[in-house]
């Protein structure tokens, strides 16, 4: 029988050079009340009431700000290969444009360097959500002039530590900054609004686009984007069930994916958005589906979707589905992961390298940890499964290190290969953390 505390993968079943890694994220970690850092709008929608569990926010997080030598060193004891971490606008702009704050800069430069030293590559991403609160004042991702304010932040930090960068992606999943910020307003900045969510859909991959381009100037190569995907199943086998599945995956996944890669926005998305949209977005295309060097999936769930046609467009709900879930509530479904990699490299970006940039489940299990390994395992074997088909798969990243702060669901969910006291901010790393160190070794 196959033992609970062990991975049934090994790293000799991948190919030479496959990367594992972990991924975090700043506001997630960092602690934002330290080193001069600015206000974002998380700040205020988590003070907002209503909006995330206990109204908890990412001020002191898991202090990572001070302990960032003693994460590295886990990693490194590991065995990973890579460090999928974020810089924060706001810390390194507290106004989001102007003024520099040179410590925040200085951090992630000890930071990348840091990485180096314990023998894992750096991999960027420029924003993972904490949007400076002077341009959320100003409209934030509603306001088209947020793709130069970006590019111009980018440039500033990828001059600073782009040198020592081994992969770069501008934005953590769109999806969550349009959609779920401000159509759902289930994230930071809380809208429920199609106009904003529209001008939002657009303008992220504007900016997307633009920090490429900066980026391409100075020079950088290994860029990419990452997006996050969610399987849509229709709830029953009628007509009605299945064009509302395929109308959210038009709006969840084929959306970003069709605007880089294809320079198109999928129609039955449009038929809901386009009243919506900024005047001439077609064409910030060439911006847009700037050519990239690979593609990151993050992946988590499904979704069980059916019509609902008495509320407006899109006139579709998600209903609670059968499959085991993790404590976020969410189905537990590797054949997703498989669908998602297998389309991406066969329809949406033919022969565009693929990684898996996030991958993990929130499971309070204290001590065997069995739920995350057997979710780990399931994930990774549906990822081989893809390779055996030919899909160019070249890495893997857990999400995540540590237990940190989850957002809407504040320091409840936990996420971490290494569990995190939030009262002494101790850790201490899990069966999960001990059986990828063996599985990296053996
Ligand atoms: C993803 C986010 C990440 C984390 C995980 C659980 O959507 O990128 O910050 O919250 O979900």
């Amino acid at each position: 029988m196959a033992d609970p505390a062990a991975f049934a993968f090994a790293r000799s079943d991948f190919p030479e050079g496959f990367v594992f890694g972990a991924a975090t994220a700043a506001y997630q970690i960092e602690g934002a009340r330290f080193g001069g850092a600015g206000p974002c709008h998380w700040d205020s929608f988590a003070a907002t009431p209503g909006n995330v569990v206990r109204a908890e926010d990412g001020a002191t997080a898991c202090d990572h700000y001070h302990r960032w030598e003693a994460d590295l060193d886990l990693m490194r004891d590991a065995g990973l290969d890579a460090y999928r971490f974020s810089m924060s606008w706001a810390r390194v702009m507290p106004e989001g444009r102007g003024a520099v704050n040179r410590e925040g800069l200085d951090f992630y430069d000890r930071l990348v360097d840091g990485m180096l030293a314990r023998g894992l590559q750096p991999w960027a991403t420029l924003y993972h959500w904490e949007l400076p609160s002077a341009l959320s004042d100003l409209g934030g991702w509603r306001n088209r002039d947020i793709a130069g304010w970006f590019a111009d932040y980018v440039t500033l930090v990828m001059r600073r530590v782009g040198d020592r960068i081994h992969a770069a992606a501008p934005v953590n999943e769109p999806w969550c900054v349009a959609w779920l910020g401000h159509f759902l307003g289930l994230h930071a900045p809380g809208f429920r609004d199609i106009r904003a969510a529209a001008r939002a859909m657009h303008h992220v991959l504007l900016a997307h686009g633009t920090a490429i381009q900066a980026m391409r100037a100075l020079g950088h190569g290994n860029l990419g984007a990452v997006l996050n995907f969610e399987y849509a199943a229709p709830v029953d086998d009628s007509a009605a069930a299945r064009q509302a599945a395929r109308l959210y995956d038009a709006i969840y996944n084929r959306w970003f994916a069709g605007g880089i890669f294809a320079q198109s926005y999928p129609e039955a998305a449009l038929a809901g958005l386009e009243p919506h949209m900024p005047a001439n977005w077609q064409d910030d295309f060439a911006t847009i589906g700037e050519k990239l060097d690979w593609v990151g999936i993050n992946y988590y769930t499904r979704k069980l979707i059916a019509a609902d046609p008495a509320s407006p467009w899109p006139r579709l709900r998600e209903v609670p589905g059968p499959l085991p879930k993790t404590d976020m509530g969410w189905e537990i479904y590797p054949d997703g992961l498989y669908h998602f990699l297998t389309w991406l490299s066969r329809v949406a970006a033919p022969r565009l390298p693929i990684y898996v940039t996030e991958n993990g489940l929130a499971a309070a299990t204290p001590r065997e940890d069995v739920e995350r390994i057997a979710f780990l395992d399931a994930h990774v074997a549906a990822a081989r499964r893809a390779m055996a088909q030919g899909v160019d798969l070249r890495g893997y990243f857990v999400w995540s290190l540590l237990d940190n702060y989850e957002w809407a669901a504040g320091y409840e969910k936990r996420f971490g290969l290494v569990h995190v006291d939030f009262d002494t901010l101790e850790r201490q790393p899990k069966a999960s953390y001990h059986a990828l160190r063996a599985a990296l070794a053996g």
